[in-house]
């Protein structure tokens, strides 16, 4: 494979994240990365609108970086999107895709008129076939197609948000180790995404509608201030609370309890189906994994050790935004 540029995009409900990253089969750069904030007024837009306005921050975002695109490619992160592992008896390898649609297709009726599904296979021997599949609505596909068209960069290919930051994680996450398995949270503004990765691979994932907006929403009803100013609040470490007598502590303690209680059931059903494997550790990104004393709080929630992220490569100067950049990252990477 020869060196090839990608631009990855990760379009969440308050940042679009971009990141340009050179690879080839053994190397892979970050080159140039970007978080360019969506205003207020477009989250509320008609689609065909919204993403006339998405398409247009992302021009800019390139246009400002004197950069040279030519393929870019995104991770879609939707709590529509589903990822669930599948097991199926011993079948040839050409008669694993409708053995999947037809599994699918008990549970969810029409699901291959209506979604986008896409596979991977993890284990195809004797006793049968073992992976993940994903299913993301056909329509939520199709807008990832016609932003692409906006742009006037083909997209070279859409991921699932989960499957594009395991991608990164085995690539650029320095406490990576093939033989752990890791929770892996996204705590993004208005979801969160707990995934679990066995030894590098992906084997569950579940989103939930918690993020760093929760926090900003409980602050700002209970001092009854604007929402950016809670956020704003919340930015500055919430300074000069504790001399006002407002409990700033419990207020992220509460607006992330969600994200905590949903690790903590991860754990316990993981212990339960493995009898003899444990989760080895939980690692957080995303923009909310940013939060002032992030690494205190994550102290006293779980039985497994809890930390924040760092890059493989220290000497990059995007350190400061880089876990909420990992779905992008994540999205440019080519699997081989
Ligand atoms: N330094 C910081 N301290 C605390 N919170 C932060 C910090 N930086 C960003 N955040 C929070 O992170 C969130 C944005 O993160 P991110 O960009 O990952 O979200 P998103 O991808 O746009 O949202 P979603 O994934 O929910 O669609 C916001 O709630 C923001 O307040
Ligand atoms: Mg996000």
């Amino acid at each position: 494979m020869a060196k090839e540029k990608i631009l990855g995009i990760d379009v969440g409900s308050r940042n679009i994240k971009m990141a340009l990253i050179n690879q080839d089969r053994k190397t892979k750069n970050i080159i140039d990365t970007a978080v360019i904030p969506i205003p207020e007024e477009i989250v509320t837009m008609e689609e065909t609108q919204r993403l006339e306005k998405i398409a247009q921050l992302i021009k800019g975002g390139i246009a400002d970086r004197n950069i040279k695109v030519k393929k870019i490619s995104f991770s879609i992160n939707s709590p529509q999107v589903v990822v669930r592992s599948f097991q199926l008896p011993p079948i040839k390898k050409k008669e694993i895709h409708e053995a999947i649609l037809m599994d699918l297709s008990k549970t969810f009726q029409d699901i291959t008129n209506t979604h986008a599904i896409s596979y991977k296979v993890y284990q195809h021997t004797k006793e049968g076939v073992e992976g993940m599949v994903a299913f993301c609505p056909k329509k939520l596909v199709e807008g990832y197609v016609y932003l692409s068209s906006l742009i006037g960069i083909s997209a070279k290919y859409v991921d699932v948000n989960a499957n594009s930051i395991t991608k990164a994680y085995k690539t650029f996450i320095s406490h990576a180790k093939p033989d752990e398995n890791v929770i892996l949270v996204d705590i993004g503004a208005t979801y969160s995404q707990v995934n679990v990765i066995e030894k590098d691979r992906l084997i569950l994932s579940r989103t939930i509608a918690c993020g760093g907006g929760s926090i900003d929403k409980a602050v700002s009803k209970h001092l009854n201030i604007s929402l950016e100013q809670a956020e704003k609040d919340k930015f500055n470490k919430f300074m000069e609370y504790e001399l006002h007598g407002y409990d700033a502590e419990g207020y992220i303690k509460r607006g992330y309890s969600p994200i905590v209680q949903e690790i903590n059931q991860t754990i316990a059903f993981y212990s339960q189906k493995k009898k003899h494997a444990k989760i080895d550790r939980i690692l957080l990104i995303g923009g909310g994994s940013l939060l002032y004393g992030m690494e205190e709080y994550l102290k006293e929630g779980f039985s497994v050790p809890a930390s924040t992220i760092k890059p493989t490569d220290n000497n990059a100067a995007y350190i400061k935004e880089f876990p909420s950049l990992l779905p992008a990252i994540g999205a440019a990477l080519r699997e081989d």
